[in-house]
């Protein structure tokens, strides 16, 4: 431990975590669905996104990679995750990311605070529920300054009540391992494992709770340094959205919606029994603390904007038309129903069969989907289609449809290629970047390493078996994955302008 940490773990890195939420045009996309104006960059647009708490930098870097337009300033103060985020751009050879080493706590009052330029779009991750009410407060404060007048912000943060069962789980993991072992991996897994045999000798406390139980078997498979930074800080403290939006509030900030898109549909979250009480308020704050007393969601992705200009449904939809959306999965991939909070939500395949299929020649306004001749059902609805496709992860917003694969954002992919190869499970989900998309594409490990292959030639399955070697016994499987990664992933990718 030290005296510069405010309490949060510093003895181990933070693994390397991309997110699509963090992204200016999700954040935008999420306004948009909530009502409130936001317009999405443009394809030239010079913007500036901040983003607080951002580790290792790697979702900095491929917002920067995939964007040589905008500027990128992210701050953390661990100076080995920012001496590391400034070695990993230098080596991609990124000019437009600055990787600040700054305490949150007072960097709205430092010099360095005051050199950041306004921010257009500001994203904080895994940060808030888990730092002390200083950190917070140092945080509002720079928003504050930092966040231009009709800005986005990005928030995510352990909700409650949610995690309330489980606050007892995570005090015990902290309190038995500090006492077991030295370095705060070590001792998130010690302490995890006291839980677990708590859990076998039926303790009430763990016992009694579905999600403490799956909880704990959801842990098995964590990155230690994972395990370290959710559970072994001094401060951690899940929290209710009511709080989050009243501390919000002394930046002027207002809550515009959730960045999950499919939680701002009360249909699919809810029971009817449950809408009909959160339909007796029209509050969006007391809305949402209604729906997070009937879901078992624990981690919230919220967007709030600073002056927020509200539009009716009329105007909302017409800003939806001209969203174009790539798609992400193959075709015959589209799934016939989903599971949701309220229970089956079904995927019309007379609407959205034909949509998809179209995607799957490449980038489309929904304006152009929704006028499709082979779409049976409501073409007046964007909120829906938008709604369901990017929010289930089927397609995402592109904000340069025309833009052939980069030389920059390919090379920043062959870094992470020859970086996380090395180090990562092949199963491991990655975001690539890319001009077209004008942020992360989501792929996985192994599409990145055969991507790379296919790109310097077209590798046959021996070539690509040999440069992966799995063990004898998994050679059938791997073939597998391989053939399938060549078929259905290469093609996705190709589209998206990853290469
Ligand atoms: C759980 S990690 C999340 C990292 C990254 N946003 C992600 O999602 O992968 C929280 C990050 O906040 C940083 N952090 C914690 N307290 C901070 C403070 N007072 N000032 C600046 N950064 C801080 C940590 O060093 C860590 O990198």
């Amino acid at each position: 431990m030290n005296n510069w940490n405010e309490g949060y773990v510093t003895d181990i890195a933070y693994t390397n975590g991309w997110y699509r939420q963090q992204s200016p045009a999700m954040m935008a996309l999420a306004c948009t669905m909530g009502g409130v104006a936001m317009t999405m960059p443009a394809p030239d647009d010079s913007i500036h996104v901040l983003e607080l708490g951002c580790g290792q930098g790697y979702g900095a870097m491929v917002l920067a990679a995939s964007n040589p337009a905008w500027q990128v300033t992210a701050i953390d103060f661990n100076p080995a995750h920012v001496a590391a985020a400034r070695a990993w751009a230098t080596e991609s050879g990124l000019t437009n990311v600055t990787f600040l080493e700054a305490n949150l706590a007072t960097l709205a009052e430092d010099a360095a605070g005051r050199q950041i330029p306004e921010a257009d779009f500001i994203t904080m991750h895994g940060v808030w529920s888990w730092v002390p009410q200083a950190v917070q407060n140092g945080i509002v404060r720079l928003v504050r300054d930092k966040l231009r007048a009709g800005g986005a912000m990005h928030i995510s943060y352990n909700a409650l009540p949610a995690w309330g069962p489980a606050i007892g789980m995570q005090r015990i993991i902290r309190e038995a391992g500090k006492r077991l072992a030295r370095r705060s991996d070590r001792q998130a897994e010690e302490g995890l494992t006291i839980v677990r045999s708590l859990l076998a000798a039926e303790a009430a406390q763990l016992d009694r709770s579905p999600f403490v139980k799956s909880m704990i078997g959801v842990l098995g498979n964590a990155d230690v340094a994972y395990l370290a930074h959710e559970f072994m800080n001094e401060q951690w403290k899940p929290c209710f959205m009511a709080d989050v939006a009243a501390t919000l509030s002394d930046a002027r900030l207002e809550f515009a919606s959730s960045s999950q898109l499919t939680e701002n549909f009360p249909t699919l979250m809810l029971t009817p029994a449950q809408q009909k009480i959160m339909n007796t308020f029209d509050d969006p704050i007391m809305r949402e603390m209604i729906k997070d007393t009937c879901v078992e969601r624990a981690l919230r992705h919220d967007v709030f904007v600073r002056g927020a200009r509200r539009l009716g449904n009329a105007g909302r939809d017409a800003a939806l038309m001209d969203i174009v959306l790539g798609l992400n999965i193959d075709p015959d991939d589209l799934p016939s129903a989903v599971d949701m909070p309220a229970g089956k939500a079904e995927l019309n395949s007379k609407f959205y069969r034909p949509i998809v299929q179209a995607l799957s020649q490449g980038p489309m306004r929904v304006r152009d989907l929704l006028a499709l001749p082979e779409v049976e059902g409501r073409r007046d609805n964007p909120a829906e289609l938008v709604g369901m496709l990017v929010g289930l992860d089927i397609a995402d917003v592109v904000l340069r449809p025309d833009a052939p694969p980069s030389a920059g954002a390919m090379h920043f992919n062959s870094v992470l290629a020859k970086r996380f190869a090395q180090s990562e499970s092949l199963a491991r989900p990655v975001g690539l970047a890319s001009e077209r998309a004008g942020s992360g594409v989501p792929a996985t490990v192994l599409d990145l390493v055969i991507m790379e292959r296919v790109r310097d030639g077209k590798p046959d399955m021996d070539a690509l078996l040999h440069l992966i070697a799995p063990p004898a016994e998994h050679t059938d499987k791997m073939r597998e994955g391989l053939d399938r990664s060549l078929r259905q992933r290469m093609p996705i990718l190709r589209r998206a302008g990853v290469f």
